[in-house]
């Protein structure tokens, strides 16, 4: 098949991008570049061999977005593009809901007017809000506390209804858990800007001298050792999981998966696991709770497994190894 990859120039795309040509598909990237360097393409390029046609396009750009459509036929549609800070959606809500929002409805526009229905969102699992149960099912109670989350359940909410209108739409929604690691080549991975918000580049540029240590938010959790749990999973194995939703195309079914390892893991258990692989204790020290963040959070990704075939393979030390040798091979990012 040949795939139009919007965002495909992040972190979560390039590993994608990479997946998708090994299993024989083709890729088209749009991205404005607007979290992305083209630094990262050009990597991928030199994983796989090969260029990769891109075209830096705002998605909210409808008429230079129309034209990708007329210039390259695609089958289908990953839709990675959007802003995806918690924290900075509080404060630019316009900024999420424009960009995340309105160009997603740009894009289905565009979608429908050149006759291309099948699409996979980029959802997450911060729709679940605080979970009443976990592992987390995908038909557990929705609910968001920031402006990101909203987008993302309303384009959720967005993709259900068009479908329902037009049942020759086939929609993949895949909500993501903690997404972290690197490409095995240490060439490509996850390169935020400024100061970290997410724990594993906050880790790893601890490791690397970049910043002091790290705070730890809240150790008064009900958890095991009181600090917080996630899904933490490898991007390649989110990327498989991508590929493995392909099949889902021209069905005129609208799906949903968790795409998570169904293990939770505390701040403390993540902090012993890169301390293991730096070789030395990674300085931290537990200061309050973060307003906004939740106790526990994993997934039950038994659907995916039984509908895709899919499941996620790398260990929590797969996933440290491949973060640090990212993060020290590349202490600047891509710059
Ligand atoms: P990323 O920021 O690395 O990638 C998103 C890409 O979209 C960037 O390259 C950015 O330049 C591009 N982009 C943003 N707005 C655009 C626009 N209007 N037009 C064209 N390109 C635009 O983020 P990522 O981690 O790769 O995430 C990909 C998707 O997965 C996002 O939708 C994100 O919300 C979602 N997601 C990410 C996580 C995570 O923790 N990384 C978790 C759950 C869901
Ligand atoms: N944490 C710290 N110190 C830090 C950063 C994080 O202790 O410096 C803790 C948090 O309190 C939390 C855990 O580490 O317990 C994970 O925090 P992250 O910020 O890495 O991830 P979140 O689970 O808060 O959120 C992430 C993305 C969201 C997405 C969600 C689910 O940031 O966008 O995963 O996919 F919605």
């Amino acid at each position: 098949m040949k795939l139009l990859l919007t965002g495909g120039a992040g972190y979560i795309g390039t590993h994608t991008i990479i997946e998708l040509l090994e299993q024989g598909h083709d890729v088209v990237v749009v991205d404005n570049l607007s979290n992305a360097s083209s630094v990262a393409l050009e990597r991928v390029e030199e994983i796989v061999g090969c260029s990769i046609p891109f075209y830096q396009v705002d998605i909210t750009d409808k008429v230079k977005l129309s034209e990708v459509f007329s210039k390259e036929k695609v089958d289908g549609v990953i839709h990675f593009a959007g802003l995806k800070a918690v924290g900075e959606s509080v404060e630019k809500p316009i900024e999420y809901y424009k960009n995340n929002v309105a160009g997603t409805i740009t894009l289905l526009e565009v979608m429908k007017e050149h006759e291309v229905k099948n699409i996979v969102f980029s959802s997450s699992a911060t729709v679940y809000g605080a979970p009443e149960v976990v592992p987390i099912p995908e038909d557990a109670k929705l609910s968001t506390t920031n402006p990101y989350g909203a987008s993302k359940l309303i384009v959720e909410g967005i993709l259900k209804d068009v479908h329902l209108s037009d049942p020759t739409w086939s929609v993949v929604i895949l909500r993501y858990f903690n997404p972290i690691g690197a490409h095995k080549s240490g060439r490509i991975g996850e390169d935020p800007n400024g100061i970290p918000n997410n724990l594993i580049p906050y880790i790893t540029q601890v490791a690397v001298g970049k910043l002091k240590e790290l705070a730890v938010f809240g150790n008064d959790y009900d958890t095991e050792d009181g600090t917080g749990v996630r899904d933490y999973i490898h991007v390649v194995d989110l990327a498989k999981g991508h590929v493995a939703s392909l099949k889902q195309f021209n069905t005129g079914q609208e799906y949903i998966y968790n795409l998570g390892t169904g293990q939770g893991y505390s701040v403390l258990d993540i902090v012993d696991a890169f301390s293991k692989v730096v070789e030395f204790d990674i300085p931290y020290k537990i200061q309050e709770r973060r307003p906004g963040d939740i106790s526990t959070c994993f997934a039950d990704a038994s659907k995916a497994f039984n509908e895709l075939g899919w499941k996620a393979e790398y260990s929590l030390k797969d996933m440290s190894e491949d973060s640090w040798r990212w993060q020290k091979g590349n202490p600047h990012g891509y710059q």
